[in-house]
């Protein structure tokens, strides 16, 4: 019995890993190449307040690396405290998203970059404004001189940011290592999970190396009569930017790496735990009721999908 139990064992896991393969999932790379320098510069711009109308507002504050990337609310606060319509998705691993924003207007990072500074209700600015101060300030005036030939335009600042940007890579989650060939990385759990996620269905639509961010797909209609209150015009998704009726409630799909971090969830930011979010997808994406006990092993292998920044796991940045 013992015998037969190791055995079944190991050919799960070879299982598995075989089918990782046929899924076109991989481990995130653990370097990825970057000018130094503009990457750098495109750090401190990401941090810094003076890209916002009132000086209170920089890239991480809805976007906080030790917070998983984003701000932990259900939908952000801009300057001036004002609410915007949609959750805050995560910066890390953003580079490898098709299309940026929930709807995809973006096509990508250097491009949705633009966005957010003369977002009335987030950073509240004016390009030319900004260009002004980051000229008047004589740090960024000498690193734009060593690294843009001393032009400071918006063009500079949001290509500076976007470099940044695509070094916010998050390697070696447990699940990178369970497929680097460590059997032992997951717990008996956590691979039944990783075979419900595949034999639910649920990698049609999380797809890829980062269960995501390579689709468009329909949020059930279901969702918003279950949510309540009136549809926004952020609930269209996909449909603001094309106009076309089947594109209506069609969103990105998100990203599943290091999920278990990016609380609240939906573009709505309206469910509040991995628990509910994976139970409402079960029920309206696929049309399945989950045993607890499969639910639970969903919830557990995708908490092993919380990699690394610079070597600190996600869950434990200061
Ligand atoms: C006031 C909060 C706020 C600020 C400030 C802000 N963002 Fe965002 N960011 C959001 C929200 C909310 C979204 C989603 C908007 C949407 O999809 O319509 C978003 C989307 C994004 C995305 C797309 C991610 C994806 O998965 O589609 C990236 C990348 C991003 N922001 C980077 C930045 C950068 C760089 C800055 C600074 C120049 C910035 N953000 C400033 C709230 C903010
Ligand atoms: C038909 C496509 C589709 C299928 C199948 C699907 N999802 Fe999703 N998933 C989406 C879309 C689209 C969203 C974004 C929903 C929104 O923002 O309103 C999403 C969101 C999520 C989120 C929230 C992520 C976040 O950052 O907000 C989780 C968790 C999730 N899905 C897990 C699962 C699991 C587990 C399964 C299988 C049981 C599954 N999904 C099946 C399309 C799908």
């Amino acid at each position: 019995m013992r015998y037969f139990l190791t055995a079944s064992c190991i050919i799960i896991s070879l299982a598995l890993a075989a089918a990782a393969q046929a899924q076109n999932v991989g481990q995130i790379p653990k370097t990825v190449s970057v000018n130094k320098a503009k990457a750098e510069l495109g750090n401190k711009l990401y941090h810094d307040t003076m890209l916002s109308g009132d000086g209170t507002v920089s890239c991480a504050t809805c976007h906080a690396l030790n917070k998983g990337g984003t701000d932990r609310l259900p939908v952000s606060k801009g300057i001036r405290g004002q609410k915007g319509g949609v959750n805050s998705p995560t910066v890390f691993n953003s580079e490898h998203n098709f299309v940026q924003f929930w709807d995809g207007r973006a096509k990508d990072l250097k491009a949705q970059a633009l966005g957010p500074v003369e977002n009335p209700i987030e950073m509240g600015d004016k390009w030319d404004n900004v260009v002004k101060k980051v000229s008047a300030n004589a740090a960024y005036k000498k690193s734009f001189g060593d690294v843009y030939g001393g032009k400071i335009t918006k063009e500079a600042i949001t290509d500076a940011i976007a470099e940044f940007e695509r070094t916010l890579i998050t390697p070696n989650a447990r699940f990178d290592q369970f497929l680097a060939g460590d059997k032992k990385a997951l717990t008996p759990i956590e691979q039944k999970g990783w075979a419900l996620f595949q034999e639910k269905g649920c990698m049609t639509c999380h797809s890829g190396t980062y269960f995501g961010g390579q689709a468009f797909q329909q949020v059930s209609p279901e969702y918003f009569k279950r949510r309540g209150g009136k549809i926004t015009k952020e609930d269209f998704g996909r449909f603001n930017v094309t106009g076309k009726a089947e594109d209506k409630h069609k969103f990105k799909v998100p990203s599943l790496r290091n999920v278990a971090v990016t609380a609240p969830y939906f573009h709505d930011g309206r469910v509040v735990s991995l628990d509910q979010a994976v139970k409402l997808m079960a029920k309206l994406q696929l049309g399945q009721d989950l045993q607890p006990s499969e639910q639970r092993a969903i919830v557990a292998f995708l908490k092993t999908l919380t990699g690394e920044y610079q070597g600190t796991p996600l869950n434990q940045m200061r």
